[in-house]
């Protein structure tokens, strides 16, 4: 079965053709057109320019995916698109796109929740993972840890308070002038580190309900760069600038994964699936690789291009749902639920 999955919930435009086979998901194609350079002068995205510009993307990349694949319409089974959670601006333009396409050419049509994306992100490299699985959610706007029992399902365990994990690594390099997205700065600073910088306490919760909060980091870097002004502008290259990323980056692993042997053990769980941009980190990758060998945990990262949005996932997610019976009435939901699944 050949799908063609379409991704614009954000600032990324990405389309990709999978092919599903009895063996699981293989890439056929996957273009992405980043938009860092119009949201990079804001230091974050801007919903209207975003939408904007996925209106301009959204036919070049599903274009772009169809050669680099080397089929036709005519050659796809099924359409899958985000249909939410997101941006609406954003959503809608491969949202209303892949309707269009799927109406004129005749082809079977699925919406997808993004979170179930980025569940099947990881099913290119581990199509046979055993279940059930924790799936840690990574990006700029989740930090979520869901128990799934197969590739469609997730029901939440818990959550951030406040930051997503991505935000703390994209405000940090803010207040220290790397550049944006701040995550891969963040990650090359840190790795290009000789020694780690003052360590980041945990946050403690009083009502001793499980999660994670990250905007306690925002304000202690803050507090850092008003100690040491020099942090401000001193770049990627100094010593004292690297050191305060590699302790950022460590604590944030650290955090993000201090639940993950409990809940393994409480739900029975035999892998851990970490998905989503700051899947990318490097630090959080062979820290996680640890976790899950003493666990006794198989671990699936995806490859870093389809940790970050993409239409590769998009389409793995839709291979494994029912085709909507009726297309033409939906629309894209900002707030999708995954009860509703796609
Ligand atoms: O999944 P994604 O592409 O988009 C959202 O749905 O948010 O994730 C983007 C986030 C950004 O916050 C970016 O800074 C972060 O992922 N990110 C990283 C790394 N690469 C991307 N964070 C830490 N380390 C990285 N190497
Ligand atoms: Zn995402």
């Amino acid at each position: 079965m050949l799908v063609l999955g379409l991704e614009s919930s954000c600032d990324d435009c990405s389309a990709a053709v999978v092919e599903e086979t009895l063996a699981g998901p293989v890439l056929r194609s996957l273009v992405r057109e980043s938009q860092d350079a119009i949201h990079g002068p804001f230091g974050g995205v801007v919903p209207e320019l975003a939408a904007r510009e996925h209106l301009l993307q959204a036919r070049a990349v599903m274009a772009g995916a169809l050669v680099g694949a080397g089929v036709g319409l005519d050659d796809l089974d099924r359409i899958a698109v985000t249909r939410g959670p997101g941006l609406v601006g954003s959503l809608l333009a491969t949202f209303s796109a892949s309707k269009a396409v799927a109406w004129r050419a005749g082809i079977p049509w699925v919406g997808v929740h993004h979170l179930l994306g980025h569940l099947n992100a990881a099913r290119f490299a581990a199509p046979a993972l055993p279940f059930p699985a924790l799936v840690l959610l990574v990006s700029g706007g989740h930090t979520h840890l869901y128990l799934a029992k197969d590739w469609t399902s997730l029901s939440l365990l818990q959550k951030t308070r406040d930051d997503a994990a991505g935000e703390a690594f994209d405000k940090a390099a803010r207040m220290l002038d790397l550049g944006y997205p701040g995550g891969p700065l963040v990650d090359a600073a840190a790795r290009a580190a000789s020694r780690a910088g003052e360590p980041f306490t945990p946050p403690k919760f009083r009502d001793g309900k499980p999660s994670w909060s990250f905007s306690g980091l925002k304000t202690a870097v803050k507090l850092r760069v008003e100690r040491n002004p020099r942090l401000a502008s001193a770049g990627a290259q100094d010593p004292d600038v690297q050191g305060l990323c590699r302790s950022l980056q460590e604590a944030i692993s650290a955090w993000l994964l201090k639940p993950i042997p409990a809940l393994a053990e409480e739900h029975g769980a035999r892998s851990l699936v970490i998905s989503g941009g700051v899947a990318c980190n490097s630090r959080l990758r062979t820290e996680a690789a640890l976790v899950a060998a003493r666990t006794g945990l198989a671990l699936a990262i995806p490859e870093p291009r389809l940790c970050t949005d993409n239409g590769a996932m998009i389409a793995a997610a839709g291979a494994l749902l029912e085709p909507d019976p009726d297309p033409w009435p939906r629309n894209a939901d900002a707030d999708l639920k995954l009860e509703l699944g796609g």
